[in-house]
């Protein structure tokens, strides 16, 4: 079985789906992972992230794995290299490539055939699985998800401007929502879950009440 779980930056979707995936006794894909993963290989190569053909090809050659919540390249750790801001800051120009995408994509499938899979992303629920069994819009208001990130970031002992992460934050919608291949809308028979005001454990009961009964567990 398929759960996809759409969404913009910032709506919280990684945790969430993590934690709906533990608590079903199903597998998490860390879809967003994935165009990290690549973009860090790129980038440690020294080659140019705009270079369609030629990040196309490491895509291709990429081997990208999971082992829990750690994402490996070539076996080695690279949970945190990923979530550096020089790869925040090129991943959406690595996303944003067709071929690529359609690796990607194509990858996604072929791991999710290996059980059942909470399926986390932009494009999920429209264009990688299209006749999931339940499929999530989530979402939160831009405010709420700009508040949110500079929580996390002062948690994190880092310095945090609501204007500043708000400006980074509506640019990458704008990207996520424009990109020609893969660009993030509602999907076709989508349950959009909208989480202002809700607390963490609040926004995993309530998907997980919507997917036991969507999928009649
Ligand atoms: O969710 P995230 O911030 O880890 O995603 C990283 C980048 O990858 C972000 O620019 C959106 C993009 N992405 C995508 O285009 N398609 C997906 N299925 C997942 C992420």
């Amino acid at each position: 079985m398929i759960v996809t779980i759409d969404g913009p930056a910032g709506a919280g979707k990684s945790s969430v789906s993590r934690q709906l995936a533990a608590r079903l006794g199903f597998h998490y894909l860390d879809t967003g992972a994935m165009y990290r993963a690549l973009t860090w290989w790129v980038l440690e190569q020294g080659r140019d992230p705009g270079d369609r053909k030629g990040v196309a090809e490491l895509a291709r050659q990429i081997d990208i794995s999971f082992a829990g919540d750690r994402v490996l390249v070539a076996g080695q750790d690279v949970s945190q290299a990923i979530r550096s801001p020089q790869v925040t800051g090129a991943v959406s120009e690595v996303a944003d490539n067709p071929d690529v995408r359609q690796v990607m994509v194509s990858r996604q499938r072929d791991l999710a055939r290996s059980g059942d899979y909470v399926c986390e992303g932009r494009d999920q629920g429209t264009v990688a699985f299209p006749q999931a069994d339940c499929k999530i819009f989530l979402t939160a208001s831009a405010a709420e998800r700009a508040q949110r990130r500079c929580r996390q970031l002062v948690e994190q002992g880092e310095s945090a401007d609501l204007e500043e992460v708000l400006a980074a934050q509506n640019k990458r919608d704008l990207r996520d929502e424009s990109r020609p291949v893969g660009k993030l809308v509602k999907a076709v028979g989508s349950i959009e879950v909208l989480t202002d005001g809700m607390d963490f454990p609040q926004v995993v009961d309530h998907l997980e009440a919507i997917v036991v009964k969507e999928l009649g567990l």
